[in-house]
């Protein structure tokens, strides 16, 4: 099964992204720019959704429109997913969210669920993923490989402002159908299994250190 990874490349992007790297930047900035990105990679994340026609009245004629076929489900990885759900909300109003909960644990860097609560029924429905940080790829595989066995039937989107190559690699390394949309490709982790030079945690710059 396939990765793709698609690199939005975009002005609107890249000064938000600019922003967001930004160590002095405030955290309530940090927030407003992280959810800029996330719109901008939504709309390039859902160009693919299935619509069809339908009858539309308007105050002077008679004409057609397209609405969505099916509603996607949204799943934002807690913590710093939840920075792309407003977006998310605005964007597709009639999307489910289900919610997954991950720390990485800092020092094995593997990942640790804490919650998990996804809609009934997620087949045939396209799902997106949420998450600023792509870096080792645990807390992302561990989450996709959660859907597809709650049902989902692929590929999964996912949403990431910031990827590191050996993450992508290692979802490559699962086997799982993924499609990426992401701002940047980054250097590489460092020992810390941070990305370089990446934008610190987006977690607690969004929160507050926990
Ligand atoms: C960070 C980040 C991603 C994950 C990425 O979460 O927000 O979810 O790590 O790392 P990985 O690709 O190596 O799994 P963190 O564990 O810091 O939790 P938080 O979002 O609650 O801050």
């Amino acid at each position: 099964m396939p990765v793709l990874v698609h690199v939005v490349d975009h002005p609107l992007v890249a000064a938000s992204l600019t922003k967001v790297r930004d160590e002095n930047t405030p955290n309530a900035v940090f927030r407003q720019e992280l959810e800029r990105i996330g719109a901008l990679l939504l709309v390039e994340a859902t160009r693919g959704l299935a619509t069809h026609e339908v009858a539309v009245q308007t105050p002077v004629a008679m004409t057609t429109g397209r609405i969505l076929t099916t509603q996607p489900v949204i799943v934002p990885i807690l913590r710093a997913g939840l920075g792309f759900v407003n977006a998310a909300q605005i964007l597709i109003p009639g999307a489910d969210i289900g919610f997954i909960g991950i720390s990485r644990n800092e020092e094995t860097f593997e990942p640790q669920p804490y919650v998990n609560k996804l809609p009934d029924s997620i087949a045939d429905r396209v799902i997106i993923v949420l998450d600023p940080m792509l870096a080792t790829g645990g807390s992302l595989a561990h989450t996709c490989r959660l859907l597809y066995d709650h049902g989902a039937t692929g590929p999964i989107v996912v949403v990431c402002a910031l990827a590191a190559p050996e993450g992508i690699l290692a979802l490559q390394d699962t086997g799982m159908d993924l499609q990426i949309f992401t701002a940047s490709i980054d250097e590489r982790l460092n020992e810390h299994a941070f990305i370089v030079p990446g934008l610190g945690d987006a977690g607690d710059r969004q929160f507050g250190a926990a």
